[in-house]
C-alpha cells in the first residue's frame, strides 16, 4: 500500500486546474441558483413571508387547514348549518385525513340536510357537488405533491445529481486529507440526497417528516459545498510545495 501513489492535485496541471475550477464554480452558482428557485417556488405557502417548515408540509403533505370545504364551514358557509357542532364534526374529519368510510358515516348525512340543496350539479353545475364522495374529497383534500409528479422530480434529481455529485467527487478525490474522512465525505452527499428523496414521498404520508426533507436538502447542500471549497482552496493554495 504505501508505495502506490495516487494522484494529487500537485500532480495535475494548471490547465487541467483551471477546467476543473471553472467547473466547480459554475457548480456552485447553479447550486444557488436551485436554492432560490426553491425558494420562490415553496415560499409563502403557508400565507406566511419566506420559507418555513409548514411550507415544506403543504408542498408535499398538503394542507388540513387551508381546504376550501374547512374554510366555507366556518366561513361564508357556516349559516347554512343547522347544527353548530357539525362544524367539528366536518373539521375534524378533513384533519384526519377525509377517509371515505367516515364520510358515508358521519360526513354525508350532514351535507345532504344541509348543503346539497344547493351543491347539486343539476342546480348549480359551477358549485362544489356535494352530494358524493369524490366531490366532497375534491374539496376537503388540499394541495400536497401527487405521486406522478414526484416521481418526475424524483428521477430529474437523482439523475442530475448523481452526475454533478460524481464529477464533484472526482475532483475532490484529489484533495490531500485523511483517507477516511475523505471515503466518508465522497458518499455523504449521495446519502443526503436518496435520504430527501425518500423523505419527499414518506412526506405525502407523514407530515413531520418534513423536518428530514429540510435536514438531508441542507446535508447535501453543505457536504457538496465543502467538496468544492476544500478542492478549490488546494488547488490553488496548498498543493504546490506537498
Ligand atoms: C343556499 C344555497 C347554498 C347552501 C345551502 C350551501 N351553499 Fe355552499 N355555496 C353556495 C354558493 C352560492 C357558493 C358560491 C359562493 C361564492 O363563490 O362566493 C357556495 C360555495 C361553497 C363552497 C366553495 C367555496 C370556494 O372555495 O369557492 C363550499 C366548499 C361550500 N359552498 C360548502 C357548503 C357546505 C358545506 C354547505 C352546507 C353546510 C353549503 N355550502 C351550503 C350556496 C350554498
Amino acid at each position: 500500500m504505501a508505495d502506490k501513489s495516487f494522484i494529487r492535485f500537485k500532480d495535475i496541471s494548471i490547465s487541467e486546474r483551471i477546467l476543473n475550477t471553472v467547473f466547480l464554480l459554475t457548480i456552485g452558482l447553479g447550486y444557488l441558483a436551485a436554492l432560490a428557485n426553491m425558494y420562490y417556488t415553496h415560499q409563502g405557502l403557508d400565507g406566511k413571508a419566506g420559507l418555513t417548515v409548514d411550507d415544506v408540509v403543504i408542498s408535499y403533505y398538503g394542507s388540513t387547514t387551508q381546504t376550501r370545504l374547512g374554510t366555507a364551514v366556518t366561513g361564508i358557509m357556516k349559516p347554512n348549518l343547522k347544527i353548530k357542532s357539525d362544524q367539528d364534526v366536518i373539521l375534524n374529519w378533513i384533519h384526519s385525513g377525509a377517509d371515505e368510510a367516515t364520510y358515508d358515516e358521519k360526513i354525508a348525512p350532514i351535507l345532504n340536510r344541509d348543503c346539497v340543496l344547493c351543491h347539486t350539479p343539476s342546480i348549480n353545475p359551477s358549485l362544489p357537488d356535494l352530494t358524493n364522495y369524490a366531490g366532497v374529497s375534491e374539496v376537503s383534500h388540499a394541495g400536497g405533491a401527487t405521486i406522478p409528479t414526484l416521481i418526475r422530480v424524483s428521477h430529474i434529481h437523482l439523475f442530475g445529481i448523481a452526475f454533478i455529485l460524481f464529477f464533484i467527487g472526482k475532483i475532490f478525490l484529489l484533495c490531500e486529507i485523511n483517507v477516511y474522512v475523505k471515503r466518508v465525505a465522497m458518499v455523504v452527499p449521495f446519502a443526503a440526497m436518496l435520504l430527501d428523496v425518500v423523505s419527499w414521498f414518506i412526506t405525502k404520508s407523514i407530515p413531520g417528516f418534513a423536518y428530514v426533507v429540510i435536514f438531508s436538502g441542507a446535508l447535501m447542500g453543505l457536504s457538496m459545498g465543502l467538496q468544492i471549497l476544500l478542492s478549490i482552496y488546494q488547488m490553488w493554495f496548498f498543493s504546490e510545495d506537498n
